[in-house]
């Protein structure tokens, strides 16, 4: 039996494709409202203003390694922010509302593509304090973005849909096409910059959330975002910090997104783990992918489901185990904690041997 790995190593291994011990565990969304301590700092304050807060931010995007136990450490901002910093009005109520919503080419030429550095500094800020702070755990700090597709939703309706369907985009698509690709391309653009800056200021890994991407068909994905994907994919170091591609709902689109250059495919509940696993092949690792809804279980069945999911991953090159969206607020911390506790009981699950 080999020593058990650090978690910053775990994590970077299991993104790469290489032998680790057991897989490494985090949570989307792992610092929020379903936390107590979260709940307390944050009251009065608009999350902006909680965002801009660098030693707020940086409490809270700790607070889960005490309370829940998780793994890696991900910033605490949104996507929205570097947004804000390309000049956008936008407000937060508790999603992003945006007061002028973008649907002319001239409003498209009107975000300001400044370096994120100098736009949005507090969060290079807070990266490099947190880099600092985990340092002595040798816990990984994750960056991360919103692909532009995602952006792109809520900047063209103007706020987010009930009905998570995002039709204002679509149609600016269909009957404003250059409108479109100028504003994908923007977003594409400030996301290159402000990754790599993000991961100049100390991020190991970086996620990028394209939460909405599975509204798109096949071929409309590799029209309309994965040139920006693979453009984004390009323009970062990934020797120096691996590339985790989210998508919350999008069983159809597995095996491309696993072609955008990525190094980790974040699934969500819909596609089974062992199907998932099948259908990349050793292309990229996988990250997932239980249901956040699970976490009302017992400990006995989250414990089982994690198992379960360990296991239908075997095949693939690597395991990331999250869950296949967000935390919600409403789920119980004991279930978060169980989640985490059952990634620390298991063994090596078959991605190959720690040498
Ligand atoms: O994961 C983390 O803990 C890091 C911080 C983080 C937040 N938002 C904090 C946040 C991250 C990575 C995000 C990503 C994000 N933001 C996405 C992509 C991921 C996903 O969940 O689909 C999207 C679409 C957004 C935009 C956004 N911001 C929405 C739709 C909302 C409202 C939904 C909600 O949870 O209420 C937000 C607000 C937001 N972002 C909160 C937090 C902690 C809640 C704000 C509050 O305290 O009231």
């Amino acid at each position: 039996m080999s020593a058990a790995l650090d978690p910053t190593t775990r994590l970077l291994r299991a993104c790469r494709g290489e032998p680790v011990d057991r897989p490494p565990v985090w949570l989307m969304r792992q610092a929020g409202r379903y936390l107590p301590e979260y709940r307390r700092l944050r009251a009065g304050i608009p999350f902006l203003d909680m965002c801009r807060d660098v030693s707020k931010a940086v409490e809270v995007s700790l607070q889960p390694v005490a309370a829940v136990g998780t793994e890696a450490v991900i910033l605490f901002s949104d996507i929205f922010v570097p947004v804000a910093g390309m000049g956008v009005a936008l407000d937060f109520a508790p999603g992003p509302v945006i007061a002028d919503p973008i649907r002319r080419l001239d409003q498209v030429e009107a975000l300001a593509l400044r370096d994120p550095r100098e736009s949005v500094p507090y969060v290079f800020e807070i990266l490099r304090r947190l880099r600092a702070e985990l340092a002595a755990q040798r816990l990984p700090l994750l960056g991360f973005a919103g692909a532009p597709f995602t952006l792109a939703c809520y900047l063209v309706r103007g706020k987010g849909d009930p009905e998570r369907r995002y039709e204002e985009l679509h149609a600016l698509m269909r009957d404003a096409p250059e409108v479109a690709r100028a504003l994908l391309d923007r977003l594409a653009e400030m996301t290159v910059q402000d990754l790599a800056a993000q991961v100049e200021a100390g991020a190991q890994a970086v996620q990028l959330f394209d939460t909405w991407a599975g509204l798109l068909s096949e071929a409309e994905y590799r029209d309309w975002v994965l040139p920006g994907i693979r453009r984004i994919v390009a323009g970062l170091d990934r020797a120096a910090a691996p590339l985790i591609l989210f998508a919350s709902d999008a069983p159809h689109l597995v095996e491309i997104m696993a072609e955008s250059g990525c190094d980790v495919l974040s699934i969500g509940a819909r596609v089974e783990m062992a199907e998932a696993a099948r259908r990349v092949g050793r292309k990229v690792s996988l990250q997932g992918n239980l249901d956040p809804a699970e976490l009302t279980g017992s400990r006995e069945h989250i414990f089982a489901r994690v198992r379960a999911i360990a296991a239908a991953a075997a095949p693939a090159r690597g395991l990331i185990l999250n869950l296949g969206h967000g935390v919600t607020p409403d789920t119980p911390v004991e279930g978060v904690r169980a989640f985490t506790a059952a990634a620390r009981s298991l063994g090596n699950v078959g991605n190959g041997d720690v040498p």
